[in-house]
């Protein structure tokens, strides 16, 4: 059988990335451009600005993709895009470049939902195979996903309102760390006490959603109200709530639908508290596990192409008139 061979790319936020991936599993290459250091300076991304920087450096990093991978355009079997949820300016600007990519080289195009991506990230270099519980935490989502096969997933726990990342986002802010917060919390924790400051755990009684408002509001006021502040010990405890509220409930979930297995994705999962209390819990509990590499947890492409792989094998081509969704379900 010929090898399918996907080029994948990304520009749903911050990152403009291309990537290469064969048979929806094997990363010929990876490439991330990210703007990070333009947005930094305004505490969070400017729409605006993040469409108009993936304008500046999308063809060399496209190329750039084709060129580590060794692979020419007649050799792809399909270019696959995310086209939502995500900021649409920026969404459009990867869009349109893959249409017309794909309709100048005559190439089959995939649309991609971005949250369904985050869920490929887990086959890429692995052998890992559904079904799974996938608890996807980004900067934008915090849902707990039934994913029955690899096309088939059912989301069954989401957040109410703020993300876990934009908890830790918003966190950071207040601490005055530099954006992204979450990064920064994940090294500070390392040096505070998780058991030092008691922030209140959201947890609903008969479902799996989650807030983190609360806990949110609760730093904030801790910030408010004391002068003498120890910032290890406010990340170690504000991470060790979030990290606790998401194990137990993506635990409950595996139960509550008989799975055995249950994996990670979106950029908090590279979070290395999360990562060790979700690896504990699994122990303790004989569920096998699946962590992707962290630069497949943040925003990449190569968890586009992988995904795009099994669009590909079901003749899910799009056609050109394919928009862009600021919100898209899954
Ligand atoms: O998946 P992603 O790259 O973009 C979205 O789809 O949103 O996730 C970005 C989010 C940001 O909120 C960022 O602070 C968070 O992931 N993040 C982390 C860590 N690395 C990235 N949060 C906690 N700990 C980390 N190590
Ligand atoms: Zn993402």
């Amino acid at each position: 059988m010929n090898d399918t061979i996907i080029l994948g790319i990304e520009t749903s936020c911050d990152e403009t990335a291309a990537a290469v991936v064969k048979n929806g599993r094997i990363t010929l290459s990876n490439l991330i451009s990210s703007q990070i250091d333009v947005h930094r300076k305004f505490g969070g991304v400017v729409p605006e600005i993040a469409a108009r920087k993936h304008i500046e450096v999308i063809s060399y990093i496209v190329n750039e993709s084709l060129a580590q991978a060794n692979v020419t355009l007649p050799e792809l079997s399909g270019i696959a895009v995310s086209n939502g949820p995500g900021l649409v300016g920026a969404l459009l600007t990867g869009l349109s470049y893959a249409k017309g990519l794909a309709f100048a080289s005559d190439i089959p195009l995939l649309g991609m939902h971005h949250i369904y991506s985050h869920i490929c990230a887990n086959y890429l270099d692995t052998d890992w195979e559904p079904p799974f519980v996938c608890l996807v935490v980004s900067g934008g989502h915090t849902h707990i996903i039934d994913v029955a096969d690899y096309t088939t997933c059912t989301v069954i726990g989401r957040t109410r309102d703020d993300a876990a990342g934009e908890a830790f986002d918003k966190v950071g802010r207040a601490l005055g760390l530099p954006y992204p917060g979450g990064p920064e919390i994940d090294k500070l924790a390392k040096q505070g006490n998780p058991e030092a400051i008691k922030f209140p755990k959201t947890l609903f009684e008969d479902s799996l959603d989650f807030s983190f408002s609360g806990l949110k509001s609760a730093v904030l006021q801790y910030l408010n109200k004391n002068d003498d502040i120890d910032i290890n010990d406010i990340c170690a405890s504000f991470q060790a709530c979030v990290t606790d509220v998401l194990v137990s409930r993506t635990m409950t979930a595996c139960k509550q639908r008989g799975q055995k297995k249950i994996a990670l994705a979106g950029g908090v999962a590279s979070n290395d508290g999360l990562r060790q209390s979700m690896r504990k819990a699994c122990e303790d509990n004989n569920i096998l596990l699946s962590l992707p590499k962290p630069v497949y947890c943040t925003d990449n492409a190569a968890m586009v192409a992988g995904g795009g792989y099994y669009r590909y094998i079901n003749n899910e081509a799009d056609k050109y008139d394919l928009n862009a969704f600021p919100s898209l379900d899954l």
